[in-house]
């Protein structure tokens, strides 16, 4: 079987060959400086390895605004792909002064390491307040990533990118960081038939394993003979509450190791991605970028990329979600440019206090059920307090009380 074909017919790869390695550090290090923060390398790591095929950089206006008000591309040949969420690099206006009529500019961390070299910048408004409504549906500054984005610099430079070496980040987790082009050998040499992704960025309860479980169930029963599951858990920032990549890597290791997703039939990796929150917009981008790593199946479930509104409370008091926890799920399934990729929803899971494990949500009897949130898990662990058996493996569990206790 061959794979599915990414965005645009072919990953984008901007990572410098290594033969050509040295000279391009020696034109870096002749070009005008710029200073990128972590979070911008994130993005530079997305864009180098092809997530987000065809951009070949950081957006230009054009592109921006496609985004922005389409959430899609229009390539060349009249085609559209999916991209709901700006890849934008934020430079403050003295910045853009200084750097206005260069072709070319390097872009490097603060400890003065090269990174990349911008080509043909292009210098644009960055409307804060418009790109958070239109992304995130709310201009709230509780929101973790709109407060990001409003202390960000109020202009924008798109351009071509050429990255001096591969991205990594030396904290021991580098070779889970697969591209999507070492994905799709590792698909080829297993030859599967069917790769269903799942994004997360918590630890995988229960009730994401029956997501994972029952898809493979259901593809089997299609006739697909080897379905290969991509655990893919995000990498990038994550908000500050959010349990830390290390210890959910151990606890995904955990995971496989009970048994609770089988070890031989699943592939673990990170998606470099920083974390948005932005619900139904980022949702789209979580699926796009799968497609790009040759995904053909992509889960999802409740209130995907969704988090708690900072301040506005429920009907009983509690704080609600920022997003319409289905709404995320039904426009993935109508998103345009997405066509191709096949998705797989699925209905709320909860802890069946009757049956003593984690099922899908019955309301017929919704009393029986019961809703173990993220941050109800967390404080558990905080509490040194055990969640009910059947909510989670007991090894992956000790992971996350530990890391908690450990605190
Ligand atoms: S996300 O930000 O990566 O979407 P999370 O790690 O909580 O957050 O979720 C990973 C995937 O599992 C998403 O597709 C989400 O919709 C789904 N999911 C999470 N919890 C549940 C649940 N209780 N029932 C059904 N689906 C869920």
């Amino acid at each position: 079987m061959s794979l599915i074909i990414p965005d645009g017919g072919k990953l984008t790869n901007l990572v410098v060959p290594e033969d050509l390695q040295p000279a391009k550090r020696a034109e870096a290090a002749r070009l005008p400086h710029l200073t990128i923060t972590d979070y911008d390398l994130q993005w530079i790591h997305v864009l180098a390895e092809g997530w987000a095929s065809p951009l070949t950089g950081f957006m230009r206006e054009e592109q921006y605004l496609q985004t922005l008000h389409f959430n899609c591309l229009r390539l060349e040949d009249g085609s559209v792909v999916n991209m709901s969420v700006p890849i934008v690099l934020a430079i403050t206006d003295s910045d853009a002064e200084r750097l206005g009529n260069s072709d070319a500019i390097t872009l490097s961390l603060g400890d003065g390491k090269d990174i990349a070299i911008l080509r043909n910048p292009e210098f644009y408004s960055h409307q804060k307040e418009e790109r958070v409504a239109r992304s995130f549906g709310t201009t709230h500054i509780g929101q973790p990533t709109i407060e990001r984005i409003m202390a960000m610099g109020d202009t924008l430079v798109g351009g071509d990118l050429e990255v001096l070496e591969p991205i990594r980040y030396g904290d021991g987790l580098d070779d889970f960081r697969l591209s999507p082009a070492q994905l799709r050998s590792e698909f080829e040499r297993r030859q599967t038939d069917a790769i269903y992704a799942f994004q997360l960025r918590n630890p995988v309860h229960n009730g994401h394993a029956l997501l994972m479980n029952d898809t493979k169930q259901r593809l089997i029963r299609e006739g697909y003979h080897n379905p290969v599951l991509l655990l893919h858990p995000l990498g990038g920032w994550t908000k500050q509450d959010d349990v830390p990549l290390s210890v959910r890597m151990r606890q995904h290791e955990a995971v496989m190791e009970e048994g609770i997703l089988d070890p031989e039939s699943t592939v673990l990796a990170i998606f470099p991605s920083p974390m948005l929150y932005a619900g139904p917009t980022e949702v789209q981008w979580h699926a796009k970028a799968r497609l790009n790593a040759g995904a053909n199946f992509y889960i999802v479930g409740r209130d995907p990329a969704g988090m708690k509104h900072p301040e506005r409370l429920n009907a009983d008091g509690e704080a609600d979600d920022l997003y319409h926890p289905e709404h995320g799920k039904a426009v993935l399934q109508m998103a345009p440019g997405l066509e191709r990729l096949k998705i797989i929803p699925f209905r709320v899971a909860a802890y069946d206090k009757v049956a003593g494990e984690m099922s899908f949500f019955d309301p017929a009897r919704a009393d029986d059920f019961e809703f173990i949130s993220g941050s109800k898990m967390r404080d558990f662990a905080r509490n040194g307090e055990t969640p009910p058996p059947g909510f989670m493996g007991e090894a992956a569990w000790k992971v996350i009380a530990d890391f908690y206790r450990n605190m």
